[in-house]
């Protein structure tokens, strides 16, 4: 009996292993691995709704995209740029979601994007902008499927970004 109940709490305990390094539980990373896949059959129109989705929450955010700016809705949707974009932006979401075992090359991959994005003063701020923007664009896409345990998943995820791209904004200020 002791047996059956200790070979429980391991598994319980297996469960819910907390990850320090990126504080997500692995309950936490199958919500995410889990949610993702919904979006991952189609992560080019997907692409193109979050950025619809941005550019309606936040339309001074269109005006940083060169070859989107002064756009109606209609013309992005038919935009080749936006579905180029969305495809872009997604896949490095599905590279993220990819690498939550390998933490290092997790931060690597979030520091290069970060990297790539201050020089076009896009820091700390923004990201704060577009984790909104994902919950919102998540619940519109699958609804009661993005439960709040879901969501508090992936808060976990844009904080991460957002304390990387904090570090390496402070970095880049130092560097200039
Ligand atoms: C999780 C957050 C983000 C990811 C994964 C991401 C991903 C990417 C990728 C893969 C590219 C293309 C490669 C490159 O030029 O670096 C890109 C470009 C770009 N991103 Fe992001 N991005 C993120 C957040 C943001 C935010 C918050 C903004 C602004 C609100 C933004 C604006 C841009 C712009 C303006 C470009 C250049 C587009 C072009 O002219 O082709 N990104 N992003």
């Amino acid at each position: 009996m002791g047996g059956i109940v200790s070979y429980l709490f391991s598994f319980w305990n297996q469960e819910d292993t907390l990850d320090e390094s990126t504080g997500l539980r692995l309950s936490q990373k199958r919500h995410i691995v889990s949610s993702w896949s919904i979006i991952e059959k189609d992560l080019k129109g997907n692409g193109v709704e979050l950025f619809i989705t941005l550019f309606t929450m936040y339309p001074e955010t269109q005006n940083m995209f060169k070859r989107l700016k002064n756009k109606s809705v209609e013309e992005l949707r038919k935009s080749a740029a936006l579905r180029a974009h969305g495809l872009d932006f997604n896949r490095m979401l599905s590279a993220f979601v990819e690498n939550l075992d390998d933490v290092e090359c997790l931060v690597n991959l979030i520091q290069k994007v970060v990297l790539s994005h201050l020089p076009r003063k896009i820091g700390p701020d923004e990201y704060l902008v577009v984790a909104k923007v994902f919950h919102a664009f998540m619940k519109m896409k699958i609804g009661s499927l993005y439960t709040p345990a879901v969501q508090e998943s992936w808060d976990i995820v844009f904080g991460v970004i957002h304390k990387i791209s904090v570090d390496e904004l402070k970095k880049y200020n130092k560097d200039q």
